[in-house]
């Protein structure tokens, strides 16, 4: 036997050990090992590899039964009519390509192919089987031929109906779907589990699978499981001539369809729908992780048949993962502008969410130590939408033998003064102030920014140079620099010099709110600055005011009270103010006014369901810095609502008001219209 030969075998039994090893934990322990994306590629080579060698294929390979064995506590249900999996494709060739294979199948005066185009949910695939519209068994996919019986836990779900409804359902009707957790459930039911410290699910597909597994239904009753219809298994009727129109049926039915899906012609048209079903992927209340593209019409599909296990008539569109596996590399405690240390760690980079990602935040000391994470290890990144990629969970079992412990540091990575852990925080702060030159450089950074003194040419790389090279130790500093100083910097030319200092010269003219804010006080963003400014008229009463004084300015806490205080008690900063107006900053004086100045002063905000990007408390906290006032309940005064994913009665109401509504992202940019970055 040639070398290659056992290389291949050892190739073999290696991946079908491995895919063996993770069906157990997915399916036994509902706790998967690796992310669906890695499975998929070592199935793939395991099936290719079986392909090419049909020699070397088994009969116990985990190919023959995609899936694995049901656990002794359920009974074996045997489905009649085989569960199917899907192809996959992931770009727009590749439809093109299934629908080229179509044609050669089917009759040559087919002209078009008419599809019907659904999400691709990302859940547990179940069968219901109902006797003469009376549900009798539920199971699960299982292998594909033989799945698990969870009727007690599918009963529980409300979504799905007892009993069906209308006529003309058939005797026997076997319909099969997807049973998914919302993701605005799967956040709640977290939050409740983190609450009372109980263990938390990593996704809501696992929470979905776990839930359908528990033994005892009475759990399953708590969960906010629900279900789309996709397909049909064993049925006592004649079929209608389009699966559009039993999806119509189902719905008459009492059975829950997906309200997104359409009938499209020709690939371009399903292609489209692969992209608007991408660009909507993150409004969605459940997660997606792809389109399934259908030949609508039954004698076709019974035309074009099935392969070993997978129909020729559809295919899966599967989207850019959302969840990938990488290696931490290390992890580097960054210093803020105002002293917070944060854990960010270096990945090895990833395409995640559509990008290559080599950085994640970690948060704080509290993560670390929750995810349980060293360097070296295998994580798991999710990077969903627009949102900071996070790391969500570390694959214990891959940790190599030489992982090291995150050292979490006792002084600031930058000026070596002492990190104070602050007290009911989990934050740990440089205490080095502006000492620090990674605190001063990002304190600088503020200060010339667009919404501070907005100094055009005095960016981020310039301010690191000049800070290092020790020509600015403090913000006054900016207001003595020399063209000299300036011209003899790397990549600066006497033109551009000039210009710069003409715009530092600029900026000594600036209002009390941007001067305010500039400054960088704790807390204090541009909503505050700009209170400040109209409550106190000037700096100088700014400076003097008193912690009972400032907390009867509206939406100005204790704590913050507290920041601006303790800024102006600092002798350091009064120096630095003094040194400004000394080289001629003049911020303007201000009539003092009330809040009805505010951007958002005289309106009523409502905020339902969940946002993914703050609090409903913080978006409370925005809204009110701005001037609006928020309510609990919608009513035809209201003027806008904020609505997350989950959004129930309130966004009903909205809409009977004719309310406007906006989402998440167009709040975002509403603050940001405003100053306040989130
Ligand atoms: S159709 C013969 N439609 O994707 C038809 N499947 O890889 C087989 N899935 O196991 C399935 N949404 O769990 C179909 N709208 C949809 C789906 C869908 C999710 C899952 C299903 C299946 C897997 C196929």
């Amino acid at each position: 036997m040639s070398a290659s030969t056992d290389d291949l075998k050892s190739e073999l039994k290696e991946l079908r050990r491995q895919i063996e090893h993770h069906n157990h934990l997915y399916h036994q322990q509902d706790s998967p090992g690796i992310p669906d994306q890695e499975f998929d590629r070592l199935f793939d080579r395991l099936l290719k590899l079986e392909k090419e060698h049909p020699e070397l294929a088994e009969p116990d390979s985990p190919s023959q039964r995609v899936g694995s064995e049901p656990l002794s506590g359920f009974t074996q249900v045997e489905h009649k009519i085989p569960m199917l999996s899907l192809e996959k494709a992931f770009d727009a060739e590749s439809i093109d390509k299934f629908e080229t294979r179509l044609f050669k199948r089917l009759p040559p005066n087919l002209s078009q192919i008419e599809y019907s185009c659904e999400p691709k949910i990302d859940g547990v695939a179940v069968s219901l089987r109902y006797e003469k519209g009376i549900l009798v068994q539920a199971a699960t996919r299982g292998d594909g031929k033989t799945g698990e019986d969870i009727t007690h836990n599918v009963k529980t779900i409300q979504d799905i109906p007892l009993r069906l409804t209308g006529k003309g359902f058939p005797d026997v009707l076997e319909v099969r779907g997807e049973i998914f957790m919302s993701k605005s459930g799967f956040t709640r039911m977290n939050n409740a589990a983190l609450k009372k410290e109980e263990k938390t699910f990593v996704n809501p597909r696992n929470a979905a699978a776990g839930t359908l597994r528990q033994l005892d239904s009475r759990i399953t009753a708590l969960r906010p499981l629900t279900m789309f219809c996709y397909s049909l298994g064993d049925v006592s009727m004649t079929l209608p001539t389009r699966l559009s129109e039993v999806f119509e049926l189902l719905d008459t039915w009492g059975l829950p369809v997906n309200p997104i899906r359409q009938v499209v012609e020709g690939a371009e048209a399903c292609f489209n729908y692969c992209e608007l079903l991408l660009s909507k992927r993150n409004e969605l209340d459940y997660e997606i992780d792809g389109a399934v593209l259908k030949v609508n019409n039954f004698a076709l599909q019974e035309t074009l048949g099935i392969n070993t296990r997978t129909p020729r008539w559809a295919i899966a569109y599967k989207f850019p993962a959302e969840e990938v596996s990488t290696t931490l590399n290390d992890v580097e405690f960054q210093v803020g502008r105002t002293g917070a240390i944060t854990p960010v760690a270096r990945l090895e980079p990833v395409f995640v969410g559509g990008v290559t990602v080599s950085n994640a935040t970690l948060h704080n000391v509290d993560e670390i130590l929750r995810l349980d994470i060293k360097i070296g290890d295998t994580v798991i990144i999710r990077r969903a939408g627009d949102v900071i990629p996070k790391v969500v969970k570390v694959i214990l079992e891959q940790r190599p033998d030489n992982a090291n412990d995150i050292v979490v540091p006792t002084h600031c990575p930058v000026c070596q003064s002492e990190i104070e852990q602050v007290e009911n925080e989990v934050l740990i702060r440089c205490s080095g102030g502006l000492y620090c030159k990674a605190q001063r450089t990002q304190s600088i950074i503020h200060f010339a920014s667009r919404g501070a003194m907005d100094i055009d040419g005095l960016g981020v790389k310039l301010i690191e140079q000049l800070v290092s090279a020790d020509l600015i130790k403090n913000v006054a500093d900016i207001y003595q620099l020399k063209l000299e100083q300036l011209a003899g910097l790397e990549r600066m030319a006497e033109k551009s010099a000039t210009k710069l200092l003409a715009a530092i010269e600029n900026s000594k003219t600036i209002s009390l709110q941007r001067f305010i804010y500039a400054l960088g006080i704790r807390e204090v963003g541009e909503a505050t600055a700009l209170a400040l400014a109209k409550h106190k008229g000037s700096l100088q009463a700014i400076m003097q005011t008193s912690i009972e004084n400032l907390i009867e300015i509206p939406d100005i806490g204790e704590i913050m009270a507290q920041h601006i205080v303790s800024f102006f008690a600092e002798q350091h900063n009064l120096s630095v103010i003094e040194a400004l107006l000394k080289a001629g900053v003049k911020p303007s004086e201000l009539e003092v006014s009330g809040d009805e100045e505010l951007p958002l002063a005289g309106l009523t905000y409502v905020v339902t369901g969940t946002l993914e990007l703050m609090g409903r408390s913080e978006a409370k906290q925005y809204l009110q810095q701005l001037g609006a006032k928020v309510a609990g309940s919608v009513s035809a005064k209201t003027s806008c609502v904020i609505a997350g994913p989950g959004a129930g009665s309130k966004l009903v109401k909205a809409e009977e008001f004719g309310v406007n509504i906006i989402n998440e992202e167009d709040f975002v940019s509403l603050l940001t219209q405003h100053g306040i970055t989130v």
